[in-house]
């Protein structure tokens, strides 16, 4: 990997701590208390961190989104660590009866409830849904959902900052997609390349720390890919797992996505 592709994140490190700096300070300064709190602290910094990452982010995974989200999503929509909503915008909405975010940092909420008055959710008529859960709250979610499994899951982008993924993403699928159930997801990942994934090892603890939690370095599309019933069998009756066109060969950055579309046995 050429060293002025591993070093590019140093830049984009350096814009996100100087665009969230401020606004961050400024409710530090509101409200003092925070600095005792470091998990609401690097969730504040995190959810200002979004407000310029999200859109661009966004823009550049559109093609994928499309091509994933909108021809297979349907009936009740998972969507887990939800952001700001982006997802609302790739759902088909003739096809959809409820979205529901999962999103565990409510400094996201407002923003959720705004794009989805723009694309046609809202609490009032039951059509949106906010959870304020992480995806290991299994219990929480099912007993949210008045136990009901959901069509669809959805996973774009958050596998990365997800304690236990493997074990998380298990207990998910087992008690919340229904038979049959799509999980759509595209997530950037431990690089198959020894010298990217060794760059990826290296900016992981700092990307993490800046990011609430997101590691370079996960292999999540393999946990997903690996999920099994409580038999020991693949919980899956389809699967398709590919990278985007020539990003691997290219190795020109640390973010290498998997795209997958899942249906469940
Ligand atoms: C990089 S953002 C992606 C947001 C959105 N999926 C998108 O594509 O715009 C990752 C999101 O996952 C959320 N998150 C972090 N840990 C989580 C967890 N344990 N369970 C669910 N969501 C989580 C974060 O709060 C954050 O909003």
């Amino acid at each position: 990997m050429k060293l002025q592709a591993a070093f590019a994140i140093v830049f984009e490190l350096a814009f996100a701590i100087r665009t969230a700096f401020w606004p961050t300070l400024l409710a530090i300064w509101k409200s003092p208390s925070l600095l005792l709190h470091p998990q609401q602290l690097s969730r504040l910094l995190f959810s200002n961190i979004w407000v310029f990452f999200g859109p661009v982010t966004d823009e550049n995974g559109k093609p994928f989104k499309e091509a994933l989200i909108t021809p297979n999503a349907y009936g009740v929509v998972l969507d887990i660590g939800a952001g700001f909503g982006h997802t609302m915008k790739y759902l088909d909405r003739t096809k959809i009866t409820k979205y529901v975010a999962l999103e565990p940092n409510t400094n996201m909420h407002e923003r959720i409830r705004h794009t989805g008055a723009k694309e046609g959710y809202t609490e009032a008529d039951g059509t949106l849904v906010i959870l304020s859960y992480g995806i290991e709250n299994t219990s929480s979610i099912r007993s949210a959902l008045y136990g009901q499994q959901v069509d669809t899951i959805i996973s774009i982008l958050v596998l990365c900052s997800v304690p236990n993924p493997q074990r998380s993403i298990t207990n998910l699928v087992r008690d919340t997609l229904k038979p049959g159930g799509a999980f759509l997801y595209y997530e950037h990942v431990l690089s198959p390349r020894k010298d990217v994934a060794w760059w990826q090892r290296f900016w992981a603890p700092f990307w993490s720390f800046i990011f609430d939690g997101c590691r370079l370095d996960r292999p999540s599309h393999l946990y997903v890919d690996q999920v099994k019933d409580r038999d020991g069998e693949s919980i899956w009756k389809e699967r398709e797992l590919r990278g985007v066109d020539g990003e691997s060969e290219e190795a020109s950055h640390l973010f290498e996505h998997r795209i997958g579309r899942y249906i469940k046995a």
